[in-house]
């Protein structure tokens, strides 16, 4: 049978969604299975808001209902100065026990490995994270992302079948 994946992001300015639509091609040329599912707030806001937001902790906000329906999970999303809201709400209402979770992070240039460790953190609470890949906004811009994205899926394609 198939291996079925999860492929869950949130995307604001399109540098995710850009990551996981590529992902998606990648993967499924490879014999998976791919449930590709949007986070999305209920509420769109200005970017002003959004970066005040962001320095607030933990703070979420509404999201639409996203299932989670296989074993294995890649979760993407932007960094966001200390907080990325839109993911906080999903990963509050997410069960992720006895998931294997692959993060991919996209940044514009700064605080990303803090902010990959942090993540780590919140997610192992429940979740497995095996592999986390980050991709600067400038190697997307520039497509270079697909060579890493693919190389990066060579490397952990051993760790999806589990
Ligand atoms: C509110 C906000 C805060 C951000 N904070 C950071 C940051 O602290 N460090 C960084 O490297 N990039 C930061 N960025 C840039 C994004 O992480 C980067 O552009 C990312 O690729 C956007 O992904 P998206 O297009 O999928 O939304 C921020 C962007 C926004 C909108």
């Amino acid at each position: 049978m198939k291996k079925s994946v999860d492929l869950i992001y949130f995307s604001w300015t399109g540098n995710t969604r850009k990551v996981f639509e590529f992902l998606q091609d990648e993967l499924e040329r490879r014999g998976f299975v791919t449930n590709l599912k949007e986070i999305k707030p209920k509420r769109d806001y200005p970017y002003a808001f959004w970066l005040i937001f962001s320095f607030i902790p933990n703070l979420a906000v509404e999201i639409n209902s996203v299932e989670i329906s296989s074993k294995v999970i890649f979760l993407g999303m932007p960094k966001w100065t200390f907080n990325c809201p839109p993911i906080t709400a999903f990963l509050k209402k997410a069960d992720l026990r006895g998931k294997t979770v692959f993060l991919v992070i996209t940044y514009g240039g700064f605080d990303e490995k803090r902010y990959a460790k942090s993540m780590v953190e919140k997610i192992k609470k429940s979740g497995f994270v095996p592999k986390i890949l980050l991709i600067k906004r400038k190697k997307i811009e520039s497509n270079e992302y697909k060579a890493i994205v693919s190389e990066w899926i060579n490397e952990i394609e051993d760790l999806m079948i589990t």
